[in-house]
């Protein structure tokens, strides 16, 4: 079963995705995490590349390149997982290329999903948490601890995050059209809500999805 979890930074995947592994190793799953973009030698290096932020990347580089990433993840690392029965639970996958390269960019969209043909083999997942937030509250929520002002600007930030807050809007509504066009595979949480609450609907949608 392929788990992914998407949304805007910030949003809190991490935590869940946390929250949640843990519960399924105590049920005994067999379970593997990843995030993108990573999670091999060269997706790392590739990882790099994408989020310094002391160099340029233009937009069909991104794509590429957060797609040459995917690709070596697949073919390393998720694909035999899942022939081996694992779970795997991916924190982004590549409908995070969809909404940042192709609404947040505006890459596209016929060009982008052939390109996430080739570099995901058709491979899509059983299940997609999609964790809303505005932006606004997203980035507040994701820098409030470093203090850092909202103008994109400070050294703290990775290349991405320096797209502004405008890029991250076009990405926001990028996700919600997204998940119109595919209610049955998205399941969109509030997260806003509390840690516990929101781990308690994914725990459900899980459980009758017959994943435990
Ligand atoms: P990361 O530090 O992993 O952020 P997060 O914790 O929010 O997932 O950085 C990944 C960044 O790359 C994030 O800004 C989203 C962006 N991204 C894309 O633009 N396209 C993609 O296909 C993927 C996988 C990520």
């Amino acid at each position: 079963m392929l788990i992914t979890f998407e949304g805007i930074d910030g949003a809190g995947k991490s935590t869940q995705i946390t929250k949640l592994v843990s519960v399924m190793a105590s049920k005994g799953i067999d379970v593997l995490t990843l995030r993108e973009p990573g999670g091999t030698v060269t997706a790392e290096k590739i990882r790099m590349i994408l989020l310094e932020n002391s160099h340029n990347v233009s937009p069909i580089g991104e794509l590429l390149l957060f797609s040459a990433s995917r690709a070596e993840l697949l073919q390393e690392v998720i694909i035999p997982a899942l022939a081996a029965g694992k779970t795997v639970i991916l924190d982004r996958f590549f409908d995070s290329t969809t909404a940042y390269q192709g609404y947040g960019r505006g890459i596209d969209l016929a060009l982008l999903q052939s390109i996430i043909a080739i570099s995901t083999c058709g491979i899509v997942p059983d299940i997609t948490f999609y964790l809303d937030i505005q932006p606004e509250d997203a980035l507040r929520r994701k820098f409030a601890k470093t203090s850092i002002p909202l103008d994109f600007e400070g050294d703290e930030l990775d290349r991405m995050e320096r797209s502004g807050i405008d890029f991250y809007r076009k990405v926001y509504a990028g996700y919600l059209t997204l998940i119109q066009q595919h209610p049955d595979r998205f399941i969109t949480l509030n997260a806003l809500e509390t840690v516990e609450t929101i781990h308690q609907h994914i725990s459900t949608s899980l459980s009758e999805r017959g994943a435990w």
